[in-house]
């Protein structure tokens, strides 16, 4: 089989890392790839969605896998589908429930999955009024696509106020702001839990748990993720079973009774209150990081799973897991999140160590390659060291010891990534 792999991130690196070592994949494309992308297939710059298609016909590809959010909400399934062709990822009518907050908390209350008391507006009065009713802190989100940074947690009423109002004028994210959704607090411990779907069936992945703030003990501002591990041990079968129930299952059915089932990867955004799942969000598309672990933790071919949830025969995939764990630490640049930094080539020492040469890997993101064939640090989180162990604490040690070997200038990486499971380890 050939596969295409869309998106240039960590994330599809470690799509294309799992399809690699699968004996039915034959050839790797990616559009566009990265840096590091190349050593493991061919990179092509193609982004319009029918010329997309029409490499993929002519070069007899056989299944693509959509890794960003983007392309998917404007559409790139429908165009695929609407031409016989095999792509994993919903349509953009599925999408929006991650492309509209309003659309996904309205989505939650019609089919009774638990989440947040909110309320969704475009008027400021309606907003101040509820604001009014609600104790700090008070989450405020921005209703579009805003690159993960449309959610505001005021600390009090005035400042939940100064948010809507700076959202709504189109001020802080343009228009993806002038529609909002104010919702309560929760307080608890997040998740992050990804089921691969069909349209019908699912399958459950390991947990996994992210590390949204740039610096140790959650300090800092958030990212896009500095770090993630799994499967968590802050889950247990009684959570994994409320989440069948009364997440995973209604919104399939649901999305499926308002006539767009839902493919791909629904990616739940988990909030623990007292053992109670509570939805967050949801995205359509792997957490990155999270991917970065969860790839390597499949035991069964990557290509089955994907191919057979795109082609809506997930029932018959017997898919399967390694009894290990995964940790991953990102490495970022000088100056992420706050603005892009200057290219710092990467030097990797030599591996010597066989614990790390066997059970810990790169996974590539914010790379390029020079002319002279050496690699630069050029995006915002640059890799991810993943190690695997039999123990989370195994993990953790073989990830930061890779992390050890890597060196570009300005590099920085968080040294607690997955502090909360290590605790319950000791
Ligand atoms: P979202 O994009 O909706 O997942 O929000 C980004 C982050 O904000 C989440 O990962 C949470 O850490 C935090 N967050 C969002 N909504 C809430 C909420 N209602 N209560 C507490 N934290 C929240
Ligand atoms: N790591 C969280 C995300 O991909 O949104």
């Amino acid at each position: 089989m050939n596969v295409l792999i869309v998106g240039a991130g960590g994330r599809e690196y470690s799509i294309g890392l799992a399809l690699k070592k699968d004996d039915a994949v034959e050839k790797l494309y990616f559009a566009p790839g990265n840096g590091a992308s190349d050593t493991l297939g061919e990179n092509i710059s193609i982004s319009d969605f029918n010329e997309l298609a029409d490499f993929v016909e002519s070069n007899g590809i056989d299944l693509t896998i959509v890794g960003p959010e983007g392309p998917l909400v404007d559409g790139i399934v429908d165009t695929f589908q609407a031409r016989g062709l095999a792509i994993f990822g919903p349509s953009k009518a599925a999408a929006q429930l991650e492309g509209s907050k309003i659309f996904m908390k309205n989505f939650l209350a019609r089919h009774s999955v638990p989440t947040a008391a909110y309320i969704e507006t475009d008027s400021l009065e309606k907003a101040y009024k509820f604001i009014n009713t609600l104790q700090a802190p008070i989450v405020v989100k921005a209703d579009g696509l805003c690159g993960g940074k449309g959610v505001i947690i005021a600390q009090s009423q005035d400042e939940a106020k100064k948010a809507a109002g700076e959202m709504l004028s189109g001020n802080s994210f343009g228009d993806a702001g002038t529609s909002i959704v104010v919702e309560e607090f929760l307080d608890g411990y997040e998740l992050s839990v990804f089921a691969i779907c069909d349209g019908k069936d699912f399958v459950v992945l390991p947990a996994a748990q992210d590390h949204k703030k740039l610096l140790n003990d959650d300090q800092g501002p958030n990212t896009g993720g500095m770090g993630a591990y799994a499967p968590t041990p802050l889950v247990n079968d009684e959570i994994y079973r409320k989440l069948d129930e009364r997440v995973i299952k209604p919104t399939l059915k649901g999305m499926e009774e308002e006539g767009m089932p839902f493919t791909g990867v629904l990616f739940i955004g988990v909030m623990v209150v007292n053992g109670e799942p509570i939805i967050l969000e949801y995205n359509v598309r792997f957490g990155d990081p999270e991917c970065e672990e969860l790839m390597p933790l499949l035991k069964s071919p990557a290509s089955e799973l994907f191919y057979k949830a795109a082609v809506g025969d997930l029932k018959s995939a017997s898919i399967e897991f390694y009894d290990k764990y995964a940790v991953g630490v990102v490495m970022a640049s000088k100056d992420y999140p706050y603005k892009s930094s200057q290219a710092a080539e990467i030097i990797i020492d030599d591996i010597v160590h066989d614990n790390i040469e066997a059970d810990a890997h790169i996974s590539f993101a914010g790379v390029s390659r020079g002319d002279d064939g050496k690699l630069f640090a050029t995006g915002g989180r640059v890799l991810v060291c993943v190690g695997m162990g039999d123990s989370i604490t195994q993990a953790h040690e073989r990830a930061y010891m890779l992390c050890g070997q890597i060196h570009f200038i300005g590099k920085q990486c968080r040294t607690d990534i997955a502090y909360q499971a290590l605790q319950l380890e000791e």
